[in-house]
Order: structure tokens, then sequence, then C-alpha cells
């Protein structure tokens, strides 16, 4: 299959997409974060399409978009009061709520588990698909299992080109890292994946970084290894990033860097940033730039862990260790 490449998010391909997802097709579409691969949520069929498509395990759950927060309550047995707040506080915007599914919402959707997740994305491109849709979209992020997340309609086409139906293009993701998603089941947030809204804004204390080991057994995404660049990635503070970098470059390989300072002589910038929430919008088409360039090692200047930093920073050391040593 050839997928529509790519659809303008006007009049015409916006009504679509919005066809082809009621009736159970693929669509790629930008969201505020990154973009995702969409399918009608209540439809068993559409959501094999996804898990087939990307190559992903089935038992790791999607997220569902809505356009309207009023539509929780056709997904979810109970909006609890913890839910009410956030969803007051952050919708539409990069934060997902995990709470107990109802029946109609497809095993296959929640990767067999009794919860679903659910956002509301604060993209006008992805709030106009859903609005024409009318129907609960999951979404993963749309890459292959195992690549970083796209970013760009580009992105996707790379990796998704063949087993899609469309993609809308709404140009660059404006945050650039996923959101994060948290359990809001009881009566404090549970942070299940580290994303643009930060444990600070959700008032989750910041105890430690990254899942723990019971969040990652309920969010079983965080589980998989993820954003694998084909290059190793080697993360330094941010003093050490150039010297590290033509360091290894002296020695004859193929160097890149990303970081706030400029590149050394024979090293490649592939970006540099001025802070993390830059480096957040930057970072997976840097990675996809360097395996493009054919590099042997990306040198990556860590970011102080707060804020945005620290999604920044969990996935930049997934990066690295999916990569394996340098
Ligand atoms: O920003 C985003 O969240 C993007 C855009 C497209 O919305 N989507 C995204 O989806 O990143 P995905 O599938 O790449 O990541 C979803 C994460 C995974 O870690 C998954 O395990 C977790 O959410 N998740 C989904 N449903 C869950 C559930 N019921 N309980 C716990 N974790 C869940
Ligand atoms: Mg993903």
């Amino acid at each position: 299959m050839t997928a529509r490449l790519p659809l303008q998010p006007d009049r015409t391909g916006l009504a679509e997409a919005a066809r082809l997802l009621r009736n159970g097709r693929l669509v790629a579409f930008p969201t505020e974060t990154v973009y995702g691969l969409g399918a009608h949520a209540l439809d068993p069929d559409a959501v094999a399409r996804i898990f087939a498509a990307k190559g992903r395990p089935p038992d790791n759950p999607l997220i569902v978009h809505i356009n309207d927060p009023a539509a929780l309550d056709d997904l979810v047995l109970r909006v609890t009061p913890l839910a009410h707040k956030l969803v007051e506080a952050f919708w539409p915007g990069p934060l997902t709520l995990v709470l107990d599914a109802r029946p109609a919402v497809p095993r296959a959707t929640t990767g067999g588990l009794a919860t679903v997740a659910v956002r509301m994305p604060d993209h006008p491109v992805a709030a106009a698909l859903l609005a024409a849709a009318e129907v609960p979209v999951a979404a993963p992020s749309a890459n292959l299992s195992g690549r970083p997340s796209p970013t760009t309609a580009a992105h996707v086409v790379h990796d998704l080109g063949g087993a899609i139906d469309a993609v809308l293009d709404g140009g660059p993701c404006p945050v650039g890292v996923e959101s994060t998603v948290v359990d809001a089941r009881g009566e404090v947030p549970v942070v299940l994946r580290e994303g643009s809204i930060s444990r600070e804004d959700l008032g989750a204390g910041d105890a430690h970084d990254g899942p723990t080991p019971a969040a990652a057994a309920a969010s079983p995404g965080t589980r998989y290894r993820h954003y694998a660049p084909s290059c190793p990635v080697l993360l330094t503070s941010p003093g050490d990033a150039a010297t590290q970098a033509a360091t290894a470059a002296q020695a004859g390989r193929r160097v890149g860097l990303v970081a706030s300072v400029p590149a050394p002589e024979g090293v490649l910038q592939v970006a540099r940033f001025v802070d993390a929430a830059d480096l957040a919008k930057r970072l997976y088409a840097a990675l996809r730039d360097a395996e493009v360039a054919g590099l042997d090692l990306l040198v990556v200047e860590s970011v102080p862990p707060d804020g945005v930093g620290r999604a920044v920073m969990d996935r930049l050391r997934r990066a690295a260790e999916a990569a394996g040593p340098t």
C-alpha cells in the first residue's frame, strides 16, 4: 500500500483523513509532542493494524486521543477527582491520564490491561482531525518500534511510508518529546513516563529520575528498548562535550556533536541548542540525522534533569544504552 503522502491539513485533507480513520485505516498526524499513528480506538481490527505497521509488541498499550474532555466519560469508568483537577490544569496538552477502562474499549487498545491511557493534544491539526473523525483515536508515536519518535512528516514517511494510509503534514512538532503519562486513579499523580509536563508542574515530587520499578511494571512501554539510533551515543557533561568529540575525531572516527557549543574542527555539528526545551525539540531529528550522516559516534551534551530536561535525559540515557558501549 502506498500512503497518501503527505496530505495537507486543509479542509479536503482533513475530511479525507477523518474518513480513512472512521473506515478503520491508519492515518499519521502531528501533535504538539511527536507525530502519532492514528486508528479508530474502538475498532479492534483498526488497532491491530497499528501494531502490525509498527512491529509493536501487543502488550504495549496505546494512548487514546480525544478532542473534548467530556469524551473521557465514554472511555473510563470513573473520572477521579485527581483526573478532574489534571484535566482542568493541563488539557489540551502533553499530559496522558491512565484510568480504569470501560468495557467498550477493546483490550487490543489497552494491551490487555484493565486501564486506558487518554490525552487531549494541543495541536490545531490534531484537534481538527479528531473533531472531523468523531471517534476516539488510538495513536502511538508514528515510528517503527524501537526507532526515535518522529517529529516531522518526513520521519513518518521514512519509517512507515509503505505501511500506512495517509500522513497529515503539520510541520515540525513544537515540543519534540512525548507526553507525560500519569496514573490518575489514586489521590496523587504517579508518573509512569517522564514527558514535557514535569514533576514540578504536576507537584509529583522529584524523589527519583525516571520511573520506579513499580511504575515500569505499570507502564509496559517503559520496559521496551526505545530510541535506538544505529550509531553509538555518548552522553557527556556540559564542559566535556567538545573535547570528547574532538578526541574521538582525532582517533579517526566520524563524530557528530549535539551541544550548546560549536563543534570543534573535524566534528559534524548535528544540532546546537540553547537550553533543555530547545534540545527537546531537536533531539529525535538529531538522532535520525546522525544515522543519515553515517556517523561512528554521536556525542551529546547533558542538560540539567529538571523540567523538560528530565524527559530529555530519560530519552538520551535510553539512546545511549540501546546503542551499546562506545
Ligand atoms: O506524546 C505522546 O504521548 C505521543 C503522541 C502521539 O500522543 N504518543 C506516544 O505513544 O508517545 P506511545 O505509544 O509511543 O507511548 C505510550 C506510552 C507507552 O509507554 C505505554 O506503555 C504507555 O504510554 N501506556 C499506554 N496505555 C497505558 C496504560 N493503560 N497503563 C500504563 N501505561 C500506558
Ligand atoms: Mg513511542
